[in-house]
């Protein structure tokens, strides 16, 4: 359950790879980073696109991409915004690549989903290839355990993943709904198939749906067989993909209880993604958007130690000045690829909107896409 290996780094060395792949198109054209003019460049190319443009601002963004984002969220709530807009012609997704192509799965087709800086990856998407999930399909269905196993996917996964789920009649969860889905699943299947992140799986079917930690296994897919026998598949309810967020995967225990002999009436939450050990010693767990909520409605004089991406708690500390908010552990770094996203790209997007040049736009192949909206509706109707 250790969350970085050699073999992890070789996936995130593979993850940049993956980002270059997806190519960065604004070399040389990007403002300067010092221009003291960002801002008013900003609002003014904004504003002369009016509503023809829908800028969706993910919890982990700068303050400076935050102060213009019309709606801002967690993954879910702006998978939902993005699929309740059907009038903007130019979504500018400040998030991650997985949650663009979210968004461009759910718009129609007269809308253009815009990523401000294709490098915005995310490396536990990347942990899981289409070849890789495939790979672990055939071998389940060889030993006769795909008839009974339904695919439950994190939002954080490629389209590709995405809509292999929707062709094996599973669905996408997110942090927010991740107990929903697996009880859906149970319903169809008796055994889950999670991807890509085996924190949150693992949390959510041994702390939401009262599983063991012996009914989930890990799927190695760099071993043959994902490292099992068949014997440990048969006995497994949970098939969980070796994944994890490089940032909340360095979230620990001890921090939490350094936390709490310092602060005795201090209370720790945390995001799903952190490991198992971390949630468990966690007082409470949730998605970006429960955690902005339980911390804002909380008593005056409350204090919180939080477990997640640092910009998000920065700006939590900020809005809650009546309360004490610390980040859990002062070694854990930004999310980089959320953090790629910056003035200079947001001013660049926007103005090459308004010169009538459509840039950095994600588009899903329409095979790809069709499997995916499945998938996808299926968790937006749950
Ligand atoms: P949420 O689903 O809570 O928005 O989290 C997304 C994410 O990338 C967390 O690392
Ligand atoms: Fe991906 Fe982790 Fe960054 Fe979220 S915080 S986008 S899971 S790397």
């Amino acid at each position: 359950m250790s969350s970085t290996s050699l073999q992890d780094l070789l996936l995130l060395g593979r993850g940049s790879d993956l980002a270059s792949e997806r190519g960065v198109s604004c070399t040389g054209e990007l403002p300067d980073a010092s221009d003291p003019d960002l801002v008013a460049r900003a609002t003014a190319a904004k504003a002369a696109l009016g509503s023809r443009a829908l800028i969706l601002g993910h919890h982990y963004q700068r303050d400076e991409v935050i102060a213009f984002a019309d709606i801002t969220g967690d993954s879910f709530k702006l998978a939902q915004a993005a699929a309740a807009q059907s009038t903007a012609e130019y979504i500018i997704f400040c998030g991650v690549h997985f949650m663009a192509e979210s968004a461009d799965i759910l718009t129609g087709s007269h809308q253009k989903v815009i990523l401000p800086d294709l490098a915005a990856g995310c490396s536990m998407a990347d942990m899981a290839t289409a070849s890789q999930v495939q790979q672990c399909w055939n071998d389940l269905e060889k030993l006769g355990f795909a008839k009974v196993t339904v695919p439950v996917t994190y939002m954080n996964s490629s389209a590709a993943i995405k809509s292999f789920t929707g062709e094996h009649g599973g669905t996408i969860c997110t942090s927010s709904n991740a107990e929903k889905t697996l009880r859906w699943a149970f319903e169809k299947a008796e055994k889950v198939l999670f991807l890509p992140d085996q924190h949150l799986g693992r949390n959510t079917a041994v702390i939401d749906l009262g599983l063991s930690l012996e009914d989930c296994v890990v799927w190695n897919p760099w071993k043959p067989q994902g490292g099992l026998t068949e014997d440990e598949i048969r006995n497994a309810k949970v098939i969980l993909w070796r994944g994890h967020c490089s940032v909340h995967g360095r979230f620990t225990a001890q921090s939490i209880a350094e936390f709490k002999e310092r602060i005795p009436e201090v209370q720790v939450i945390v995001h799903p993604e952190c490991q198992h050990e971390v949630v468990t010693a966690a007082d409470v767990v949730g998605s970006t958007e429960k955690i902005i909520k339980t911390v804002s409605e909380s008593a005056p004089g409350s204090q919180w130690a939080v477990g997640t991406e640092l910009n998000l708690v920065s700006r939590l500390a900020a809005q809650n000045p009546d309360k004490k908010v610390y980040f859990l552990d002062r070694t854990v770094c930004y999310c980089s690829t959320m953090n790629r996203i910056d003035l200079p790209h947001l001013v660049w997007a926007l103005e090459s909107l308004v010169a009538g040049k459509v840039v950095n736009q994600i588009s899903v192949d329409p095979e790809t896409a069709r499997y995916s909206k499945l998938a996808l509706e299926q968790m937006l109707a749950l």
